[in-house]
């Protein structure tokens, strides 16, 4: 290193220091920020989240972006996500369903590292009796919550492994517990978020060698259209939980099932 680099390098880690020294720390009620979640000032990290026109993805979009990273948020409807607009720095069109809408995003991303994805949309159809099962209503259930994941982290591999944080997180629900399964009911949305749990320790198991962190989330009962209106838990909330997990991940956490705040969940 010649001296003049010396120098300045030198005079940039007192300055650091001063500060650091005289900072009078957060505002109150600011949000500490630290490690991979900043991304202001270091790397800019990639983001990926479906179904991010509204409730638990629009909030995910809304708190990435402002901590600084690129989000990219897919919506079945782009021209009608103007709220989204507002923090995505790409609105894609993505239906989980159609597999040339999943192939359309991952061509459109072709030059695009993506560190984080978020498998987050889905639908919870309500049918508390085998008597009241609609096969049409079933299959949909399978075919968003759990073929859907399954086809965009397919997609969308070679775009993770371009990134530098490898991280996949698949939005699940505490319904999809077998251990917790007391009282039956919600027929179509436990079976399908069982199977996408299952897929996910398929994906640890398989990618964790490679550096690779796979978990499933549960991010509590929100107030969004799916949670209701009687939902404990703002989306902010939840969603400042579930970023939180992200941002601790370690590799001995591959192939875990947690809640937004941080706990373990029985399989
Ligand atoms: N809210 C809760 O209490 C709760 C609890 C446990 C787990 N979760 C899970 O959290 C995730 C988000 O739920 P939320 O409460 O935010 O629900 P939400 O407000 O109903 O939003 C669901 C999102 O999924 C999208 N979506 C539905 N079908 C899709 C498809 N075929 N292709 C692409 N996107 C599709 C919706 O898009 P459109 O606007 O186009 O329909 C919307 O953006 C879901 O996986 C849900 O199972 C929620």
């Amino acid at each position: 290193m010649n001296s003049q680099l010396l120098y300045s390098r030198l005079g940039s880690a007192l300055l650091a220091l001063a500060g650091l020294l005289i900072s009078p720390g957060p505002a109150a009620g600011a949000q500490a920020r630290t490690g991979a979640d900043d991304a202001v000032g270091a790397d800019k990290r990639t983001v990926l989240i479906t179904g991010a026109n509204r409730g638990i993805g629009l909030e995910f979009a809304r708190q990435y972006s402002e901590a600084g990273w690129t989000v990219i948020g897919t919506a079945r409807h782009p021209e009608t996500a103007a709220e989204l607009d507002q923090f995505a720095a790409k609105v894609m069109q993505l239906d989980v369903t159609d597999p040339s809408s999943v192939d359309r995003l991952a061509q459109d991303l072709t030059e695009t590292a993506i560190d984080l994805l978020i498998n987050n949309a889905g639908i919870q159809p309500l049918m508390w009796t085998l008597a009241e099962l609609d096969f049409d209503a079933y299959e949909q259930a399978l075919a968003v919550n759990t073929v859907g994941p399954v086809r965009v982290t397919h997609a969308l591999l070679p775009h993770l492994r371009a990134g530098k944080l490898r991280r996949i997180v698949n939005i699940t629900t505490n319904l999809s517990s077998i251990a917790d399964n007391k009282d039956g009911g919600f027929y179509g949305y436990r079976e399908s978020k069982a199977a996408l749990n299952m897929f996910t320790r398929s994906l640890a198991a398989e990618l964790g060698p490679d550096g690779f962190i796979c978990i499933v989330l549960h991010p509590g009962w929100v107030k969004t259209d799916l949670g209701g209106p009687q939902a404990p838990l703002q989306v902010a909330e939840s969603v400042r939980g579930m970023r939180g997990v992200i941002d601790r991940l370690a590799p001995a956490d591959n192939g875990t099932f947690r809640t937004y705040s941080g706990e373990q969940m029985a399989w």
